[in-house]
C-alpha cells in the first residue's frame, strides 16, 4: 500500500507547543481541548465520506484530494441538517450533501447550490458554510481536535514517544475495535487492576492473586497522576508496578 502523504497543520505542532491539552483552566481538564485519534489511515477510504462520533459530536470525515489532506466536518449540512457522511465526494473533489446536492470545499465553504437561480450568490453566505474541525496525521493515525480550532496548532498531539524515537523498531497492532460503552467506563476498567484476578481468571488472571492494591500516589494534577505499587500484580511475582495516567485518555 502506498504511504499516505504527510499532513501537517498550518502551524506545525512541536515539542515547543505552548499550550497543554485540556484548556487554560488549571483546575479542570476540558476534554474538548485535546487531539483525539479517530482512525488508522490504512482503514480510511478516499473515495467516499464516512462517519465518526467524537465526544458525542457526529462527524463526516473525507479525503480532500484538492488539498491532499483529511477533513472533518460536523455531520450536519448547514442547509437542512442532512448527514454529510451519507453524501459523496463529487467529480470536482468536493463533499456533496445527499439531500439537495450542496457541495463544500475542504475549508467548509459552500461552493455550489444546484437549485439556485442564475445570478444569485447564496453559497457565499456565512450560514451556508459547514462547520469544520482541525485534523492532523501522526504515527499512522488521523487525529481530530475537538475544541476551539484556534487552539489546535499550539496543543501537542498525544504521541507514543518510543514510536517517535524508533519508528521502525516496533510492530504496531493497528486494529480498531468498537466497544459498546463510553470511554469513561473503559477508562475506569483499565485503571481498576483489582478486577483482573477474577474477571480474567484462567487467562491473564488468577483468583488466588487477589489482594490489596496499595498504590502510592507520587504526583497528581489536572494532567493525570503517577503512582507506585510496591507489590505489583500477581502478588509480587511480576515485581513492582508503576502507573501513569494521562488525562483524558
Ligand atoms: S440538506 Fe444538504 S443540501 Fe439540503
Amino acid at each position: 500500500m502506498a504511504k499516505p502523504p504527510v499532513q501537517t497543520l498550518e502551524s506545525p505542532i512541536s515539542a515547543d507547543s505552548t499550550r497543554q491539552a485540556g484548556g487554560s483552566d488549571p483546575q479542570r481538564f476540558d476534554v474538548r481541548e485535546a487531539w483525539y485519534p479517530v482512525f488508522y489511515l490504512a482503514d480510511l477510504p478516499r473515495d467516499r465520506p464516512l462517519s465518526f462520533t467524537l465526544l458525542g459530536e457526529d462527524l463526516a470525515i473525507w479525503w480532500d484530494a484538492q488539498a491532499q489532506c483529511w477533513r472533518a466536518f460536523q455531520d450536519s449540512c448547514p442547509h437542512r441538517l442532512a448527514p454529510l457522511s451519507e453524501g459523496r465526494i463529487n467529480e470536482a473533489g468536493l463533499l456533496e450533501c445527499p439531500y439537495h446536492g450542496w457541495s463544500f470545499t475542504g475549508s467548509g465553504q459552500c461552493d455550489r447550490i444546484p437549485q439556485q437561480p442564475e445570478g444569485t450568490q447564496a453559497q457565499t453566505a456565512k450560514r451556508a458554510c459547514a462547520k469544520t474541525f482541525p485534523t492532523a496525521i501522526a504515527q499512522g493515525l488521523l487525529f481530530i481536535y475537538a475544541g476551539n480550532p484556534e487552539n489546535a496548532a499550539e496543543t501537542p498531539i498525544p504521541l507514543v514517544d518510543p514510536l517517535e524515537d524508533m519508528p521502525e523498531g516496533w510492530v504496531v497492532l493497528n486494529t480498531f475495535r468498537d466497544l459498546p460503552y463510553d470511554a469513561l467506563t473503559l477508562l475506569e476498567n483499565v485503571i481498576d487492576s483489582s478486577h483482573i484476578p477474577y474477571t480474567h481468571h484462567q487467562s491473564v488472571g488468577n483468583r488466588a492473586n487477589a489482594g490489596p492494591v496499595e498504590l502510592e500516589i507520587i504526583s497528581a494534577g489536572k494532567g493525570g497522576f503517577q503512582g507506585f505499587w510496591q507489590e505489583g500484580p500477581r502478588r509480587g511475582t511480576l515485581g513492582s508496578q508503576h502507573t501513569r495516567f494521562v488525562a483524558p485518555i
